[in-house]
């Protein structure tokens, strides 16, 4: 199952530490070659020969104790597929939390930018901080998968929330996250993000509340799904994919029908502007001595109709942003526009939606389905999107 799949464990200092030796014998067992990082503290509950011999590899343990002439949190970073922390400790998430990198841990946790699990474990007090919890929320938005602990009987003494989640359920979460990594490789998947911009005049613009934050998280999981990823925005952003950035909803039309043509799935999450005015200023407007002005809009074209007119056998997926009515408008939506999917929105909530890190979401298919997505972050809805659209 984990044959040729490279596991990079951390190991913090929580009594919970014991029962990794289980988990290290499940991977090699399983095939993967396992390296273990093992906080200082964690060595007060395991012995460094022990995880060596689980995990047949040096354990490493300190920084600075340079082997080779790539420092050690860089190429253990760069070799790992995934990055699993358990048992995870309040201090130790909070560090990762806010990029503290003070030990050789959170120093490669700082490096590391593919898939990391976590599974906390402390005492139920701890669990239940707000300071904690915070922390736990800043790291699931940037995509960290966080293993819920389970309640029960504790080692300090006390019974609640915090105890290590199974070990088995750490395997199963591994092995999930590594076929993850490759659902969507050998696709072409076309994201596009952000708000259009309508100049007016050299001063003024016509645009919308979109931050960019959906369309990221969908091309951030597209990437971490294996998929050549291109992204096409109106937004600042920075990730290992192509970006193209542009303005206006010509910008994007003209951007959107070059990726297209070779494109396996394409996702519209852009508030694309429906009008621009029909005759841009040159000079900036001057004040009038009227009460009222009057701007001319034209209609802009509309990207995603026009993607389903001409499409072969790409899938195309819409998003839908609605203040009322949210089903019975989608419907319309989807019959109109023709895409294979819509995800419907509702704007009017200040929580999910515009500007929100989370969202809440209901996919229309062709069809007549529908799929609801809970209330969740971005990330964790952008996962659930291309994982029902890819089957
Ligand atoms: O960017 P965030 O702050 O994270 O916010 C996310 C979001 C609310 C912008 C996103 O979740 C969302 O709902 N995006 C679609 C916004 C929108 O324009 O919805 P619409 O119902 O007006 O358009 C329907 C679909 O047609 C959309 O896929 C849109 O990209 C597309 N469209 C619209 C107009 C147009 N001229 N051309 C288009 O292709």
């Amino acid at each position: 199952m984990l044959r040729g799949k490279n596991i990079l464990l951390g190991i913090t200092g929580g009594i919970a530490a014991y029962k990794i030796c289980d988990l290290i014998r499940q991977y090699k067992k399983n095939g993967a070659n396992v390296k273990v990082i093992a906080t200082p503290n964690a060595l007060n509950f395991m012995t460094k020969l022990t995880l060596q011999n689980l995990s047949q590899n040096e354990v490493y343990v300190q920084e600075f104790d340079v082997r080779e002439w790539k420092p050690e949190h860089i190429s253990l970073a760069d070799e790992a597929d995934v990055f699993v922390i358990a048992p995870a400790t309040a201090n130790t998430i909070g560090k990762i939390a806010q990029g503290i990198a003070d030990n050789l841990l959170t120093s490669v946790a700082c490096a590391f930018s593919k898939k990391m699990i976590v599974a906390p474990a402390m005492n139920c007090n701890m669990w239940n901080n707000h300071a904690v919890q915070e922390n736990l929320k800043v790291l699931q938005a940037r995509g960290v998968e966080i293993l819920q602990p389970e309640s029960g009987f504790l080692a300090c003494g006390y019974v609640g929330k915090g105890r290590l989640c199974s070990i088995d359920k750490i395997f199963r979460a591994t092995v999930e996250c590594l076929s993850f990594q490759t659902i969507l490789k050998g696709k072409k998947v076309v994201i596009t993000s952000g708000g259009t911009i309508e100049d007016i005049d050299p001063v003024r613009y016509i645009s919308n509340y979109s931050s960019g934050k959906m369309g990221f998280a969908l091309a951030n999981a597209a990437k971490s799904m294996g998929a050549e990823v291109v992204l096409i925005t109106t937004k600042d952003h920075d990730a290992p994919y192509k970006i193209i950035k542009v303005k206006s909803a010509l910008d994007m039309q003209n951007a959107v029908e070059v990726e297209f043509a070779d494109s396996n799935i394409i996702i519209m999450a852009a508030a694309v502007a429906d009008y621009r005015v029909r005759e841009y200023a040159l000079q900036k407007m001057k004040k009038s001595e009227q009460d009222s002005i009057t701007l001319e809009l034209v209609k802009n074209p509309d990207i995603l109709k026009g993607l389903c007119e001409k499409k072969k056998s790409q899938i195309i997926v819409g998003f839908c942003a609605e203040s009322e009515n949210l089903i019975q408008n989608a419907q319309e939506k989807i019959a109109k526009k023709g895409c294979d999917y819509l995800v419907a929105n509702d704007i009017s909530r200040k929580d999910i939606g515009f500007g929100a890190d989370e969202n809440e979401v209901v996919i229309l298919d062709k069809n007549g389905g529908s799929y609801r997505i809970e209330k969740s972050p971005k990330s964790v809805i952008a996962r659930k999107i291309l994982e029902y659209i890819n089957g």
